[in-house]
């Protein structure tokens, strides 16, 4: 279950009927889709060949359906960055700069778990720290950026209107609060 921390208060939230208050007070979309129905051998496992991938998305077939169906995505894939990502560093770095885009950007992590630190408009920056099962679509053009946590692996379904739409738009803040 995703755990939240405000950047400029320190105040952590977390349990399910908080956290997801809170993401529904800030529209950002919260789901949770059960990791456990993955096959066993993909359970937290974030080194996926391209059949993996496929049973990943198979897996959650129903789930990604009846999101992209509420919501109106079109289109759906599977990213997997562990230590083995060429350049993974160089990727990090470029992920870690606040933007926006011209459409939601949605994950569903599976396996590993990462950071969406977004920006309130009351608030000021928040993290959503995400474990696998954890959904969270930041919404169009709310200032954010990804990053991973320290076991540096994830696997996410990421689903698009149009692939276009999710191009960084390099937003320079001057409130933007770096984490303490
Ligand atoms: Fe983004």
């Amino acid at each position: 279950m995703a755990v939240i921390q405000i950047r400029n208060t320190g105040e952590v939230i977390k349990g399910e009927a908080e956290v997801r208050a809170f993401l529904e007070s800030q529209e950002v979309l919260y789901e949770y889709w059960n990791p456990e129905k993955l096959p066993e051998a993909l359970q937290n496992e974030c080194h996926l060949n391209d059949e993996n991938k496929e049973q990943v998305l198979a897996t959650f077939d129903e789930e990604i359906r009846s999101l992209a169906e509420r919501r109106g995505y079109k289109n759906w894939d599977v990213i997997a960055l562990n230590e083995d990502t060429p350049d993974l560093d160089a990727l990090l770095k470029k992920f870690e700069q606040v933007h926006t885009h011209t459409e939601d950007e949605v994950r569903a992590i599976t396996a590993g778990s990462g950071t969406f630190v977004i920006k309130g408009e009351e608030t000021g920056y928040f993290d959503v720290n995400l474990s696998p099962g954890d959904v969270i679509s930041v919404p169009v053009n709310i200032p954010h950026f990804f990053t991973l946590s320290e076991e540096r692996q994830v696997v996410a379904v990421r689903l698009f209107i149009d692939a276009e739409g999710w191009v960084a738009h390099k937003f320079d803040d001057p409130d933007f609060q770096k984490a303490n």
